[in-house]
């Protein structure tokens, strides 16, 4: 079976192509290389003996991602392609609206021409605003806390739509929690380009004594020692549910939601203990005030991907750190 991986040579998408691969995949990679590395074919192709037919092509250009269809029978799509970074996303909006959303569209409406109607769409536990108490359910209320979030607020509300014109479509909307980690063979991990915005990638800057220490964005929240709590999944957990949710689309017609996260919350504070003993390194850390539109708690209620997909995360928060430090030692 052939798919298409839009974003495959990002964090999460190139560990999703490993898999694929892995479970006997043709793999097809569309990527634009705006926050990843052409390089990341190379490991691919170190990890799993096999190098990913690979197009440098934006979403934006409808011409240029129609000839892949034209030339490939693709009969599965994982969409990770777009930007992500919530901060900058309040800066220019515009941009955010026009590449996630007018890329989905280009995406959907060139499936649908091409009869390639099964979609695997990486959406995120943002979606689930601040108001939601966690353990967060796939069925509570959406909200939108920033441009980000409410393009993938919107994509859900789109392919929600698209399934009800036509219940040909087998769609998973998977929201995830907090990746991080990288892969055993310590080839690919999560490499940035430009200022990281999550909290690991900072927390190694810091172990690389790149940056002198860490600046922690609140120790007042009602949590166990008054850092903010995510729910931080490894990533080639979180790649595996990818595997599952095709295998369920390509046998199920319909739109399912579903949570990929641990159930687990975890401190700031817990990640830095687990992260000094996972690298040997001190992590100099600084308390500063609360960080706008973060919530006190976030973690999943992660019972529905378990019966619908028969996945659950394995990999706890040592495995993730040392598999983080691991890769991240040996890059620039
Ligand atoms: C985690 C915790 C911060 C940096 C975001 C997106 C979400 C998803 C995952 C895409 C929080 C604290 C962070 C730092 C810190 N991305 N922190 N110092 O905000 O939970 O989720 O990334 O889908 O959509 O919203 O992740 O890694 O930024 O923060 O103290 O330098 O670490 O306050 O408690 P977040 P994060």
């Amino acid at each position: 079976m052939k798919i298409l991986v839009t974003g495959g040579t990002g964090y999460i998408g190139s560990h999703t192509v490993v898999q694929l691969i892995q479970q006997g995949y043709e793999v097809v990679i569309l990527d634009n290389l705006f926050n990843s590395k052409i390089e990341v074919l190379d490991k691919i192709q170190k990890i799993t003996r096999t190098k990913p037919i690979f197009y440098k092509v934006d979403l934006l250009d409808y011409e240029g991602v129609s000839q892949i269809f034209e030339k490939h029978k693709i009969e599965g799509v994982i969409h990770f392609a777009g930007l992500k970074a919530v901060g900058e996303s309040v800066q220019i909006p515009l941009t955010y609206y026009n590449n996630n959303i007018t890329g989905t569209l280009n995406l959907l409406r060139i499936m649908q021409e091409y009869g390639c109607k099964t979609l695997i769409f990486s959406s995120s536990a943002t979606v689930y605003g601040m108001n939601n108490k966690s353990p967060l359910v796939e069925t509570m209320p959406k909200d939108s806390t920033s441009p980000y979030g409410a393009t993938k607020n919107m994509i859900e509300d789109i392919l929600e739509d698209v399934y009800v014109a036509d219940n040909n479509w087998r769609i998973v909307l998977l929201r995830y929690f907090n990746p991080i980690g990288a892969h055993e063979s310590t080839l690919i991990g999560e490499n940035p380009n430009g200022i990281p915005n999550n909290l690991l990638p900072y927390v190694a800057l810091v172990a690389k004594k790149k940056l002198e220490y860490l600046n922690i964005f609140g120790d007042d929240y009602d949590t166990i020692d008054g850092t903010g709590v995510r729910d931080y999944i490894h990533v080639v957990d979180l790649s595996n549910g990818h595997i599952k949710a095709l295998d369920y689309a390509v046998k199920n017609k319909g739109i399912e939601t579903i949570n990929l996260g641990t159930g687990t919350g975890t401190s700031v504070l817990q990640i830095v203990e687990a992260f000094e003993k996972a690298s040997g390194r001190k992590i100099e850390y600084k308390m500063m005030p609360r960080r706008a539109g973060d919530v006190a708690t976030c973690y999943a209620e992660a019972s529905k991907a378990k019966k619908l997909l028969n996945w659950e995360a394995t990999k706890n928060i040592d495995d993730m750190c040392r598999d983080s430090w691991n890769f991240i030692k040996n890059i620039e």
